[in-house]
């Protein structure tokens, strides 16, 4: 059975409210070794805190995703800071900028609310978990005002050259579902840019199930099928995609 660390999941998540508890103790039978639990939201970052201290795979990411940027205010940084001193927070995130949807908040707002949470990073010496949606340029330039903060492009979507880019900037380049859709030529091509070293593998469930799932409600065991993509684009076994993975997020999350 493969082992596998999916660094990016939201089992706080309410399509899970009816049997979380089952699915978690599936995931340990099915070789799932570890899962970094992301906040989007206050009230996530608070759950991501209380799964990773009940299950011991679960760790947890704090952190006030670009869509819900209005939540963000003084309070709620303090709050954030308190949340991270608990052992079991091992990232900041997820935080960065989303130009997707029209409704989402005005730029300038993500902007400074991204700025804010990387500037805590800095501060309390924890990697980051970047969101960045149609939103490639300016991610780049905020990372870049932070030379000391480290972490993964999660759920990566951008070009070969915005990878590069991002390596250079030390960050890991964070692979879900979607590089193994029909689709996806452009992820591919990342793929066989990114280095065996620079590679993580993540559900982003309960959205972004890899296919044949694709559509269904995702969870850490599908990542089987990631693995067994990439391992194909690297020419290289599912073990050596799996054991690096591994390597990977441990080393960003000093576990
Ligand atoms: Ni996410």
């Amino acid at each position: 059975m493969l082992k596998i660390f999916d660094s990016h999941a939201h089992y706080d998540d309410e399509s899970f409210n009816e049997d979380r508890e089952q699915v978690i103790k599936e995931l340990k039978e099915n070789g799932i070794v570890g899962v970094l639990n992301c906040g989007a939201s206050f009230e996530g970052a608070r759950t991501s805190v209380a799964l990773a201290d009940k299950y011991d795979i679960f760790y947890a990411a704090v952190g006030i995703h670009p869509e819900n940027a209005l939540e963000f205010n003084q309070n709620v940084l303090e709050e954030l800071r308190d949340m991270a001193k608990n052992k079991r927070v091992r990232a900041i995130g997820e935080i960065g900028l989303d130009y997707y949807y029209e409704e989402n908040p005005p730029r300038e707002v993500q902007k400074s609310v991204f700025r804010a949470q990387m500037k805590l990073a800095e501060e309390l010496n924890l990697p980051v978990v970047i969101h960045d949606r149609d939103a490639h340029e300016d991610t780049l330039n905020i990372l870049k005002e932070f030379p000391k903060v480290k972490g993964v492009l999660h759920c990566f979507s951008g070009s070969v050259e915005f990878a590069r880019e991002c390596l250079k900037l030390g960050y890991n380049i964070g692979f879900t579902g979607v590089v193994t859709f029909k689709n996806a030529k452009k992820l591919v091509e990342v793929a066989k840019e990114v280095p065996l070293d620079r590679m993580l593998v993540e559900t982003d469930c309960p959205y972004m199930a890899p296919t044949p799932f694709r559509g269904k409600r995702n969870r850490s065991d599908y990542i089987n099928y990631i693995i067994e993509k990439i391992a194909k684009i690297k020419a290289v076994s599912e073990e050596e995609i799996s054991k690096a993975t591994i390597n990977n997020t441990k080393l960003m999350l000093k576990l």
